[in-house]
């Protein structure tokens, strides 16, 4: 079967594609999957490109959709034929965070999805949503749930909120997607702007391009009657967080997900007391979450953006491309 392999020290030049042994048949507790797709992340590419050392000939990405071809023992949930997709943690399974590392995560610790077939134990992956392609469903695995996570389950997400996303990448569209089948206000922000039009198509009230306007925390305040915002996705990090401070309302939320603008820096934290708002790091999110929000999914009937698919075999093209910055929403691999 074919998979990828990232030779150590890593780079978009070390991703070879072999062909290694098929899998046997799934042990008890177990199931085989024919993987048909995957999705990008940004912690993907920090994987393939080197940023995050991991053991040589890793099999990359953290997401993963297919088709279960056989059952082991005793498996219950999953029957052959069924779609299902991929999860971030494999061992969080329900109740409070208590992964703070990616040494379980496919695709960085354990082997990950750019491969033609899989077992694994049946609790690390879910149902696929009703009426989704493989590559929508390998979008929710880590984009998804994460900005489900930051903005209904620990943000309290309600209809009538205001919710500020960063940027056009996977983790924001969704946020936007959520935010407006919540009911909830959104503005948006983009460094482009032709993405400025679409980020209106898919309901942002308001949108700012924020190279042109650096001091976008005081726009968004601006466009809230002088109050801010009730949500922050706050996927840049040290770079945008301050302004992300002085956006966001008194009593707000800001989620605390990206490492775009670096991993330390300089706060305002004595503005972010005064704003008595909260700041919360997270990380994705448990297989319990992935369920509601395929529950959810399910009765809006959301679909993710995917701006481009590649083959597996393409996967350096497919991150050349992540990296260029011109995508808007999820980049795919289908094979
Ligand atoms: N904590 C978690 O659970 C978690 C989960 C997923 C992702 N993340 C993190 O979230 C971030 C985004 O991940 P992703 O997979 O969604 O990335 P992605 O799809 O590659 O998105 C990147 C986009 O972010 C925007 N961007 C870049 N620099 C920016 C800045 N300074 N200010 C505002 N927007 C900026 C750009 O949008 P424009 O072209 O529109 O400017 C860019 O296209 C990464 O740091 C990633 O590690 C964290």
């Amino acid at each position: 079967m074919q998979a990828i392999q990232l030779q150590q020290p890593g780079g978009l030049d070390k991703l070879n594609v072999v062909d290694v042994a098929a899998p046997g048949e799934p042990g008890p507790g177990e199931i085989k999957v024919r993987l048909h797709a995957s999705s990008l992340n940004f912690h993907d590419y920090a994987v393939v490109a080197g940023m995050i050392p991991t053991d040589d000939k890793r099999i990359p990405m953290s997401d993963g959709a297919g088709v279960v071809e056989s059952v082991g023992e005793g498996v219950e949930e999953f029957a052959v034929g069924d779609a299902v997709v991929s999860t971030f943690f494999p061992y969080w399974l329900e109740g409070p965070a208590r992964v703070g590392d990616f040494t379980t995560t496919p695709g960085d610790g354990v082997d990950g999805y750019a491969r033609e077939q899989v077992i694994r134990p049946a609790e690390w992956f879910t149902r696929q949503p009703q009426g989704y392609s493989h590559a929508e469903s390998s979008t929710l695995t880590t984009a998804g749930l994460t900005a489900w996570r930051a903005l209904v389950v620990d943000g309290g997400l309600k209809a009538g909120d205001t919710v500020l996303v960063l940027g056009t990448g996977g983790v924001s569209i969704f946020a936007l997607q959520f935010a407006k089948m919540m009911g909830a206000r959104v503005i948006a922000t983009t460094s482009s702007n032709e993405k400025l039009a679409r980020l209106r198509e898919l309901g942002a009230e308001h949108t700012i391009n924020y190279r042109e306007t650096p001091e976008w925390g005081k726009a968004v305040k601006a466009l809230t009657n002088g109050e801010g915002v009730d949500h922050v996705v706050e996927i840049g990090g040290p770079g945008t967080l301050p302004q992300s401070i002085d956006a966001v309302k008194i009593g707000g939320h800001i989620s605390l997900i990206g490492v775009l603008t670096g991993r330390e820096g300089e706060i305002p934290t004595a503005k972010l007391m005064a704003k008595q708002a909260k700041l919360q790091g997270l990380i994705v999110g448990s297989r319990r979450h992935q369920v509601e929000m395929i529950n959810a999914i399910e009765a809006a009937n959301l679909k993710p953006i995917i701006d481009r698919e590649f083959a597996l075999t393409e996967i350096s093209e497919a991150f050349r491309y992540q990296e260029s910055g011109k995508h808007f929403g999820k980049i795919c691999l289908t094979f």
